[in-house]
């Protein structure tokens, strides 16, 4: 791997208490090698972490539409898409998990996924109450985005949660997301690389 590879992670984060530790996931991410970030959380998430420092740039709804005023402005759930090479929703709650289950896209993290090009990568990171986890929508949803779009899972951990229950639900650590990202990354850089080696050349490598 060069070391000047540079990776761009489109980090998105929806509205599960559990963005209090996006900033730490910023952190982590930023620790890792040629790693860029931009944060696109929605509504409820930014909620969570709005006073809190975050060291990347973030993208609201808001400025979605206040930077498109004419036909040839860039429009910015395109532009992001283009820009990143994976998409990770950390965390991932119940209500976006639906949306993007059924290709609903009403802000800007999910119109970007609906913009998405199939070939990057997605990891989501999902963080919900015990009940919202083991209810049959949730393995529904999830398996529709790992059967069907090949998107990657971080499952939850069990811990006692935010609401006093103790369950599995509460998002996976910062380290382990942050890791895995990493690893997908070099992973997929990886099976490009095979796939401009012909099998000639591999047999010679
Ligand atoms: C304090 C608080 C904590 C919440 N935590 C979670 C959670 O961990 N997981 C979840 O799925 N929803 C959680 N919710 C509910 C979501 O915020 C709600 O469904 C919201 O509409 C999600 O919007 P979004 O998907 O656009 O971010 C929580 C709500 C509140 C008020």
């Amino acid at each position: 791997m060069s070391q000047d590879r540079q990776w761009n992670v489109l980090l998105g984060a929806t509205g599960s208490v559990a963005s209090i530790k996006l900033p730490m996931i910023v952190d982590e991410l930023n620790k890792k090698p040629g790693i860029n970030v931009k944060v696109v959380p929605t509504a409820a998430s930014y909620f969570f972490f709005k006073d809190a420092k975050v060291n990347a740039t973030i993208h609201t709804d808001e400025e979605e539409w206040s930077m498109w005023k004419k036909k040839t402005d860039p429009v910015l759930h395109i532009e992001l898409r283009k820009w990143a090479d994976i998409m990770v929703i950390a965390p991932l709650d119940a209500n976006t998990l639906a949306k993007i289950a059924n290709g609903i896209c009403d802000n800007l993290l999910t119109s970007i996924l609906r913009a998405w090009d199939t070939n990057r990568p997605v990891l989501v990171c999902p963080a919900m109450n015990t009940n919202m986890w083991v209810h049959p929508f949730t393995s529904k949803h999830l398996s529709v985005l790992e059967d069907t779009f090949d998107f990657k899972i971080v499952a939850p951990i069990s811990k006692t949660l935010a609401c006093g229950d103790t369950g599995v639900g509460a998002m996976a650590e910062p380290e382990t997301i942050a890791a895995r990202v990493f690893e997908l990354l070099v992973e997929e850089d990886r099976v490009r690389n095979e796939d401009i080696i012909s099998p000639d050349e591999r047999e010679l490598a």
